[in-house]
Formats: structure tokens, C-alpha cells, sequence
């Protein structure tokens, strides 16, 4: 399977740091082979980043969109302006959505559904919190997310993110053991929606991944690729992640 390695600027960068961020960044994945390379800055700086990827192998995503198509929704993104800016994806269901700005599953379905009818791809985003951790609900809300997020929703364009709260820019990247354990439940809770179609949907790791942490991650059987925050920043550190060595995968 194709591996799938995005960034996820999050509220970082202005079009001339993204500028300089791409000079630097697309020579130094230039010779990646079978991963595909994503970048989400903010919508601000997507336009121009459009243009700089261009014919190249790196991707654009935004970090969000909202589900109607136009209208008076001030502040608000349509997928349309996000086709034309040149985004071939979206993240979707963010925890730091879900947390600040008090997005549930519904939300998310809706968003969901609507970039998917766009024909953006999906990165759609579940975890759980160093709470629900504690408290063995991780299973409970994965599978949640899951199946509220999911409902309605093909398998086609998707690709899934496990990003676990306590994880998200806290250093505490999860052990291959605990990324393993959630990612092969996820596989089966997409089983049970899409069939033998789940064995192809990309599920992302992330959570503090480093140029330190992606082999390893990477070498877990459902581990298809990473979501990055801050190490995606510096073009150097996020070009070693994509640029991560692949090893046969192990259990
Ligand atoms: P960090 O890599 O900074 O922990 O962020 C992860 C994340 O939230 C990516 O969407």
C-alpha cells in the first residue's frame, strides 16, 4: 500500500514563510517513491502554495472546510475555494477542532459528507484523550468517532487518522505497541462498515512524530502513514519523515 505522510501546519506560517518553507522542502522529496506527500498550511497560504506544487509530487490539503457550498457564513471555507486554490484533500474532524472550537461527530459527518461529494479526499481524525485513556474508553470512543463520522461516507476517498490527544504536541509519542493496538481495532470497526475495502484505506499515525520515531511507527502493520504538527515545520526534519526507511512490516 502506497503510504500517505501529511502535514499539518496548523496555525503557522504566512504565505512568505510557506514560500520559503516549499523552496526548500520539494527539491528534498523530489525522489520520494510510493508515499504520497501532503502539506495543509492555513487557508490563507493556500493559494500560493497551489502554485508552488504544482507539477510536483507534493499534495495540498486544508485544515478544515465548512459543509455548505456558498451563502452567509462569515469566516467560513466552501470546498469549491478550496478545488481552486488546489487542494486535493481536507482534514476533517481535527481533536483541536472537536476541542476548541466544540465540533462533534455531527459536525464532522456533515463536513465529511460535503468535501466528499467535492471529491476532496478525506483525512478524517479520531482519538482519544490521556482521560478516556485512563479510563479504558479508548475502544468505546474510537469506535464512536468512527461510526457517527463515517455514517453515510464511501471508503473511496478516505484515508483515517489516529492522532491520540495526549499525544498532540506533548513529546509522548505513542509506543508502536499502543499505535499498533488502536490501528488494527481501527481496521476492523472499518471492516464492519466498508468489507474487505478497509484493507485499503491508509490509517495515519499522529501524535509528536519526529525524524526519530517514523521507522518504527512506520514498520506497524496498520501504521500507512503520519499526520505531522510541529515537526512538519522545518522542511528539513519533515523531508527526513517522508524520506522515513521502510522496513518489512511486523505485526
Ligand atoms: P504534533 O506532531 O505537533 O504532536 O501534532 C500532531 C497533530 O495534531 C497533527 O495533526
Amino acid at each position: 500500500m502506497k503510504s500517505f505522510i501529511a502535514a499539518n501546519w496548523k496555525m503557522n506560517k504566512t504565505v512568505t514563510e510557506t514560500r520559503e518553507f516549499l523552496s526548500a522542502f520539494i527539491p528534498a522529496v523530489r525522489d520520494a517513491v510510493d508515499v504520497d506527500i501532503v502539506v495543509a498550511p492555513p487557508f490563507t497560504a493556500l493559494a500560493s502554495a497551489g502554485e508552488l506544487i504544482r507539477d510536483t509530487n507534493v499534495q495540498l490539503a486544508a485544515q478544515d472546510m465548512f459543509w455548505e457550498e456558498k451563502g452567509a457564513f462569515t469566516g467560513e471555507i466552501s470546498s469549491a475555494m478550496l478545488l481552486e486554490a488546489g487542494c486535493r484533500h481536507v482534514i476533517i474532524g481535527h481533536s483541536e477542532r472537536r476541542q476548541y472550537f466544540l465540533e462533534d461527530d455531527a459536525v464532522i459527518n456533515k463536513k465529511l459528507k460535503a468535501a466528499g461529494k467535492a471529491g476532496l479526499g478525506l483525512i478524517f481524525c479520531v482519538g482519544e484523550t490521556l482521560g478516556e485513556r485512563e479510563a479504558n474508553r479508548t475502544f468505546d470512543v474510537i469506535r464512536r468517532e468512527i461510526e457517527f463520522g463515517l455514517e453515510g461516507i464511501g471508503a473511496g476517498n478516505l484515508v483515517v487518522a489516529y492522532e491520540p490527544v495526549w499525544a498532540i504536541g506533548t513529546g509522548k509519542t505513542a509506543t508502536p505497541e499502543q499505535a499498533q493496538e488502536v490501528h488494527a481495532f481501527i481496521r476492523e470497526t472499518l471492516r464492519k462498515l466498508y468489507g474487505n475495502s478497509a484493507d485499503s484505506i491508509r490509517i495515519l499515525y499522529g501524535g509528536s512524530v519526529t525524524p526519530e520515531s517514523i521507522d518504527r511507527l512506520m514498520a506497524c502493520r496498520d501504521v500507512n502513514g503520519g499526520l505531522v504538527g510541529g515537526a512538519s515545520l522545518n522542511p528539513e526534519s519533515f523531508s527526513k519523515i517522508v524520506c522515513f526507511k521502510k522496513a518489512i512490516k511486523e505485526t
